[in-house]
């Protein structure tokens, strides 16, 4: 099929204080099965009608299998809240494109397991141990800035992706151990993502839990190196040669502790590779689309840079500052509505369920898409508009029409980590640098995994002092 038939325009306007940025123009018409199949293949944000933006909830069926989108937030309650244990079990799709790596970490996990584990998890990235990592964000962005230069061009994505590895490696594995098993971990989870297909159409022929993801060669020796480093970390820490406070001690202690927990070597390692990943590659977005907007949006990057100034002058932020950077928290808050790094929470009806007026079917793929919801013309004025200042003051959106971290039971485990993150990286980048994009560049966002643009986003340093 012509590949103009499987991608839709790019949309972006601006003009003087308003900005539209780039998103895939929604069809006019729903594409055939075929035609749905191909287009979800290349990027699961494509394949949307106007009307999807529009509707509250639907459903159809694709060859066998019923596909649910909820989009009006009193359902999306029920799918995450009220009826949280028929619908916790994640999608198929999602779950055999992770295992492999990931085991029963908790990101795919479910039942008796995640009910084990996500007190664990939650424990060690909550919002009280925020504090303890906070240094190591912004010690890691300060050696970062230091190696960049004025006039200099940079990728946005992956020095982002950097970034938030560096800080997400010294809070789980120490600053030490981090440092040095860094580059394995990045380099086999790089390795396994090039040859992981997101997308398993046996799924929609009616098979309820797809297919295995074949393990050819390249794939086994991905997930090897990856598992090797993280179990180094482990027995180091399990020998006492570990960093204390780090995420990986507090799992160690917590396993010693705990016998009925049956935490064993490969349960540690399943759950720190589960933090790294869900800890990296969404901040590493956040920050990626939040100065695409900068640059997009000269009046944003204006204000933002006037409350930097004003509050922070050249020092170094730390988390006691975070509070006092209300635009910064609403840049980044308004880019994670308009680029939700987890775009689409797909999720497998365990039993047949009324959510508003569809029946879910059990088995059914139920899909609550923040990309969609985020957009919805019913919940936000000028809902394709990059406007931080609707996060400013008490304005707060409606419950449920903004989950760019899930919401209910299996909300994100490290949603405070990561907008404490987002928000001292932002800071500290834009305290020192404007970022200049390539004149008529326009970003194509896609969705495999988690949203991120097809195309390298290059971006020019200029120095600000
Ligand atoms: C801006 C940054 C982040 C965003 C937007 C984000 C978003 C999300 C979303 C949407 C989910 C739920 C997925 C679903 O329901 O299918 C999730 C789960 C999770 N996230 Fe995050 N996340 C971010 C940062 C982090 C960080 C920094 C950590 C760790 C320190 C983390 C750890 C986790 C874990 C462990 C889960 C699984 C929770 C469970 O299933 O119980 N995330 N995240």
């Amino acid at each position: 099929m012509n590949p103009v038939a499987l991608d839709p325009p790019i949309i972006e306007e601006a003009g003087e204080g308003w900005l539209i940025p780039a998103h895939p123009r929604p069809l006019d018409t729903p594409p055939g099965a075929l035609r749905l199949a191909l287009m979800a293949r290349r990027s699961l944000l494509a394949p949307w009608t106007a009307v999807s933006y529009a509707a509250r909830d639907y459903d159809f069926f694709l060859l066998r299998r019923q596909v649910c989108v909820f989009n009006d937030p009193a359902s999306i309650r029920t799918v995450f809240v009220t009826a949280a244990e028929r619908f916790e079990r994640k999608g198929a799709m999602m779950r055999r494109a992770l295992a492999p790596l990931l085991g029963d970490g908790l990101f795919i996990s479910d039942g008796e397991t995640w009910g084990r584990r996500r007190p664990l998890v939650a424990d060690i990235a909550h919002k009280t141990q925020v504090p303890v990592y906070a240094p190591m964000m912004t010690g890691a962005t300060a050696e970062m800035l230091k190696g960049w230069r004025d006039g200099a061009e940079i990728s946005l994505l992956p020095a982002m992706a950097e970034l938030t590895a560096q800080i997400i490696a010294r809070s789980i594995f120490g600053t030490r151990l981090g440092a040095e098993a860094l580059s394995g971990i990045v380099h086999g989870f790089g390795r396994y993502q090039a040859r992981i297909d997101s997308f398993n159409l046996p799924f929609f022929l009616g098979a309820a839990e797809g297919w295995r993801v074949g393990r050819g060669a390249a794939l086994r020796a991905a997930i090897a190196e990856v598992h090797g480093v993280v179990e180094h970390v482990i027995t180091e820490h399990i020998a006492g040669r570990g960093e204390h406070g780090s995420m990986v001690d507090l799992l160690v202690r917590r396993m010693q502790r705990s016998p009925e927990l049956s935490l064993d070597v490969e349960a540690l390692r399943n759950e720190a590779a589960t933090i790294f990943m869900a800890g990296h590659e969404t901040t590493a977005a956040t920050l990626t689309w939040a100065f695409y907007l900068l640059a997009k949006a000269p009046w944003a990057e204006a204000a933002l840079q006037a409350e930097l100034d004003a509050v922070l002058g050249t020092r170094v932020p730390t988390i006691e500052d975070v509070p006092h950077l209300p635009y910064a928290r609403a840049v980044i808050e308004e880019t994670l509505r308009l680029y939700p790094p987890v775009p689409i929470l797909p999720r497998q009806a365990r039993e047949a369920t009324q959510v508003g007026n569809i029946m879910v079917e059990k088995d059914a793929l139920v899909l609550v898409v923040p990309w969609l919801l985020h957009r919805s013309p019913h919940l936000w004025a000028e809902p394709m508009h990059f406007r931080p200042e609707r996060f400013l003051g008490d304005a707060a959106p409606l419950p449920y029409s903004y989950i760019p971290f899930s919401a209910g039971p299996r909300i994100c485990a490290g949603l405070n980590f990561g907008l404490t993150e987002a928000i001292l990286c932002l800071a500290m980048i834009a305290q020192a640098f404007r970022l200049r994009l390539r004149p008529g560049f326009r970003a194509t966002p896609v969705c495999r995994l988690s949203l991120r643009p097809r195309h390298p986003i290059l971006a020019r340093l200029e120095a600000r002092r």
